[in-house]
């Protein structure tokens, strides 16, 4: 009786059904979503709300609307009126190859669980090691997340460039890493993880254009080394996240290789533009780092989570959790690329290769190239159009599909400008036609939008400025009244 259960749970029959109504539903979703007959982005529920209705459909929903529900209370990337995250704009066929990742499991960390995928990423990261302009010693992994590459690769770096054993022995002295002040969290919180401690993230001020000042680099690195700090490694944004600005990786490569550090390059959102022939030069300098990391989950259109992790030398990414020493590891009997599970963090991970795969085999590069240069002339657009409005402000002229800007009153103080613009993006939220987030530059506060949806066009984001200022009319009279 109880083993029915189970037999039900695995009927296949039972699959197709669902499987088949659940395609139907996806595949209007997207027609629906892509064309822009989707009103909304978005329904705003408050979090509280949203809990009580899973918790009483838990109990008494119809399953048949779990599909429909999810698909409604969620936010709609493939709205062009999504201008959000940065997360990617899922290209379809990656849902399938998703499902066979889910359907077989394979963890891929030894070769038996994952022959083909082990296969398949060794082709993926060798070509993406190429488009990045290393040589023929590089190779890399995908492994899950930007967030735990950037962590991976600082412990890579560790392992290269302090010649004490810390794997296994601990610190012994303060070590210590740099970056830009404007960096995305998960570098601090890697330095954190890793012991460094505040006093090992040295963060270097950002210049005008939110990028890594170059000018100070001598300064911070002078001024940490003589309080004791080996510092190893030095991390270039490409771009940050707030502003999409990407530093200068060239002077960046030139400074670690003067003072032998490690140079790694954060590329999780725009290292996806080596594939770009119009935007590949804002990379120049990352061809001479030590490792890289990009999503395929933000500007390559795939899902979560499909982050690629490069090293310029393979050796260095076999030892990273090793338990031997650097210096007694012999290149060739540690590389065992097909047991992948030897060079990431997880054990377990998503056969995320799949989607890499699919897309360069069913539309190539072409693809990648077509898609980063469209957002990031798109952007480039958008800031001339704010341009030309009386009421708007950019933070700083785009360099990549981020751009963040403001609406402005010359009457209003810096306080009451940002509390404006916080409340637009609070009734922006609520209202659900358009999706954007907001952040907080040196103390004022921005509209941020990235620009992900291959759809998006011009008349949706002179719409959302029209949207924009009728909002800021509509709260400004209410605080007159
Ligand atoms: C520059 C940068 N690095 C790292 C990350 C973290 O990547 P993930 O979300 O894949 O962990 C982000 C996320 O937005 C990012 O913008």
């Amino acid at each position: 009786m109880k083993e029915s259960i189970l037999h039900e749970l695995y009927d296949s029959k039972n699959f197709q059904k669902q499987s088949e109504r659940l395609l139907a539903l996806v595949s209007l979703h997207l027609e629906a979503s892509l064309s822009g007959q989707k009103q909304k982005t978005l329904t705003w529920n408050e979090p509280e709300n949203e809990l009580r209705f899973w918790k009483d459909f838990l109990e008494k929903g119809n399953e048949e609307d779990f599909f429909s529900e999810i698909l409604n209370r969620t936010t709609h990337t493939h709205n062009p009126k999504y201008v959000g995250h940065q997360v990617g704009v899922t290209a379809p066929i990656t849902l399938l190859t998703g499902m066979l990742s889910h359907l077989l499991n394979n963890g891929m960390a030894v070769y038996e669980m994952g022959m083909s995928p082990n296969a398949i990423e060794r082709i993926v990261t060798e070509k993406l090691c190429k488009t990045v302009g290393y040589g023929s010693s590089s190779g890399g992994f995908l492994t899950s997340g930007g967030t735990l590459a950037n962590l991976t690769a600082l412990l890579s770096a560790r392992k290269a460039k302090v010649l004490h054993d810390v794997w296994n022995e601990g610190h012994i002295r303060p070590l210590g890493i740099m970056v830009c002040e404007e960096a995305h969290y998960c570098v601090d919180r890697a330095a954190k993880i890793m012991g460094l401690g505040e006093q090992g993230i040295i963060k270097i001020p950002a210049d005008e254009n939110f990028a890594m000042d170059i000018e100070k680099l001598e300064e911070y690195h002078q001024k940490n080394t003589a309080k004791g700090i080996q510092i190893f490694a030095i991390v270039g944004s490409a771009p940050s996240t707030a502003t999409g600005a990407y530093d200068n990786l060239e002077a960046i490569q030139r400074f670690a290789e003067k003072h032998n550090l490690w140079f790694h390059v954060d590329g999780a959102h725009g290292g996806a533009a080596i594939f770009s022939e119009k935007y590949k030069h804002l990379l120049k300098g990352a061809e001479k780092s030590d490792s890289m990391v990009i999503d395929g989950h933000k500007m390559l259109m795939m899902p979560t989570i499909t982050t690629a992790l490069l090293f310029k030398n393979k050796a260095h990414s076999n030892h990273t959790f090793s338990q031997k020493a650097d210096y007694l590891l012999n290149e060739t009997e540690e590389d065992e690329w097909y047991n992948s599970g030897r060079r990431t963090f997880e054990c377990t991970k998503n056969m995320m290769c799949l989607h890499w795969y699919i897309l360069l085999k069913l539309y190539g590069e072409k693809a990648f190239d077509a898609y980063v240069t469209r957002q990031y002339d798109l952007a480039k657009e958008f800031a001339r159009i704010i341009k030309e409005e009386g009421n708007f402000e950019l933070a700083v002229e785009p360099m990549s599909n981020i751009l963040c800007f403001r609406y402005v009153l010359s009457d209003l103080s810096l306080k009451e400008s940002n509390s404006l613009n916080q409340s637009i993006r609070q009734g922006l939220l609520e209202d659900g036609e358009f999706y954007l987030v907001q952040t907080k530059l040196n103390g004022i506060h921005y509209l941020r939008t990235t620009l992900m949806n291959p759809f998006t066009t011009t008349e949706h984001l002179i719409a959302l400025l029209e949207k924009i200022k009728t909002s800021a009319k509509k709260l400004i009279a209410s605080q007159v009244s």
